[in-house]
């Protein structure tokens, strides 16, 4: 056996993201395990050097990651040949050109979503990194959450019969800064600086929507700015002028209908932050991040509608939970070792840059539906 070094430049790790998910739950772990296994029996060790404009906290993030290198030198990283894979987790607004300076320098591209903030930009990042032969990968985490590997399994097994409908809750209360702080990063309310829920949530809707549970073929969606007013990280009142709220339906391939409400001023009264109602005509689930609920048509109590007694059924009692199937890891952590095996043995690997983009078709899509008060078609990516 093998141990193949991977260098890979990580730019953005200081943030939320970059930090937790992507170096400490992802590259470290897989660190700490040993590395990624290849078909062959061989090893892949990745070898980040972390990347970003604050050198005390690169240092502390490396010393608490067990990571020797770090650098503020972007061009420097990048200029070095012994390390092929360049990755981005820092603000969407600067990725495409990021990206393009990356595939410019000959690295393959990981980063984390949106790959922009305009469907035109990111075509001219999948274009050139296409052109360039470079592999190249987008983080679509959601779909590796056991929650809703759950339903696509359900799915798959034909267990819904004909699927109806899929509704989508998404949410929590995002504090608005004053006598709490945020738990969300201030540009993500800022429409300057890349923020808003459409941009933010639709690319997620529109891989878990394609990949889930069919094809997106047309939207309307409905966006607002509930909180206008916000209080940034050292405490400064801002006007929130994106929106922080999306009400949308989706009509997917094969007659399904989707409807998702994204909303940061909400107070959930459900068991996720997140959940996935598949209602079919032989049975029906419900999913959060990792359970999965299910209700299959033999199993369907029969309500009957009367208002002037409580509701004497206990609807929770005819569910019955689906079995944890396989040991689910990190969702990051899953993607990133298929990513890794894509570029070491050219594993296939479906989410690419093209895939990313289809993202913000939905994004740009949705806002239009939005402004014209109408259902969007969405055509085929322009190949
Ligand atoms: N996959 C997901 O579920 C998910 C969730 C949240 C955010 N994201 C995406 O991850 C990215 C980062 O989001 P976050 O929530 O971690 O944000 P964050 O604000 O916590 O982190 C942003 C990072 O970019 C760096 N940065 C900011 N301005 C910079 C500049 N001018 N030059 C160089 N570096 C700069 C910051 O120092 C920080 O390291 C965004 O693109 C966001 O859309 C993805």
């Amino acid at each position: 056996m093998a141990v193949r070094r991977l260098g890979i430049i990580m730019n953005g790790v200081t943030g939320r993201m970059g930090t937790n998910q992507h170096l400490m739950r992802s590259i470290v772990a897989i660190r700490q395990q040993g590395g990624v296994a290849l078909a062959n029996g061989d090893k892949v060790m990745p070898d980040p050097i972390l990347v970003g404009r604050n050198a005390d906290k690169l240092k502390a993030l490396a010393k608490r990651a067990g990571v020797e290198r770090w650098t503020t030198d972007l061009d420097k990283a990048l200029a070095d040949k012994n390390d092929e894979l360049f990755f981005d987790a820092a603000t969407t607004q600067m990725r495409p050109a990021l990206l393009e300076q990356a595939i410019a320098a000959g690295k393959h591209i990981y980063c984390e979503k949106p790959i922009a903030t305009t469907l035109d930009e990111a075509m001219k990042a999948c274009t050139a990194a296409e052109k360039a032969g470079v592999k190249n990968g987008v983080v679509q985490d959601k779909i590796f959450l056991p929650g809703l590997l759950k339903l696509k399994m359900l799915r798959q097994s034909g267990f819904f019969g004909r699927m109806l409908a899929v509704r989508g809750e998404f949410g929590y209360w995002v504090f608005e800064g004053d006598w709490q702080t945020a738990q969300r990063p201030s540009w993500n309310y800022k429409k300057a600086e890349g923020g808003g829920i459409i941009l933010d949530m639709l690319c997620h809707w529109r891989y878990v929507l394609d990949n889930v549970f069919g094809e997106v073929k047309a939207v309307t969606c409905l966006g607002t700015t509930h909180i206008p007013e916000r209080w940034d990280e050292s405490g400064k009142g801002y006007k929130a002028d994106a929106d922080d709220a999306a009400y949308a339906t989706f009509q997917l391939d094969g007659g399904v209908i989707a409807n998702i409400n994204s909303s940061w001023c909400v107070r959930p009264y459900r068991d996720d932050l997140v959940t996935f109602q598949v209602d079919g005509t032989h049975g029906s689930a419900i999913a959060g991040l990792h359970d999965c609920m299910m209700q299959a048509r033999q199993a369907t109590p029969r309500p009957v509608w009367n208002p002037d007694e409580k509701q004497p059924l206990d609807l929770y009692a005819s569910w019955q939970p689906v079995p944890d199937f396989s040991t689910f890891d990190n969702g990051f952590k899953v993607q990133w070792e298929m990513f890794i095996r894509h570029l070491a043995e050219d594993a296939p690997y479906k989410y690419n840059l093209r895939e990313g983009a289809k993202g913000l078709q939905l994004v740009e899509l949705a806002t239009q539906s939005w402004q014209e008060r109408r259902w969007v078609d969405i055509p085929a990516l322009p190949f």
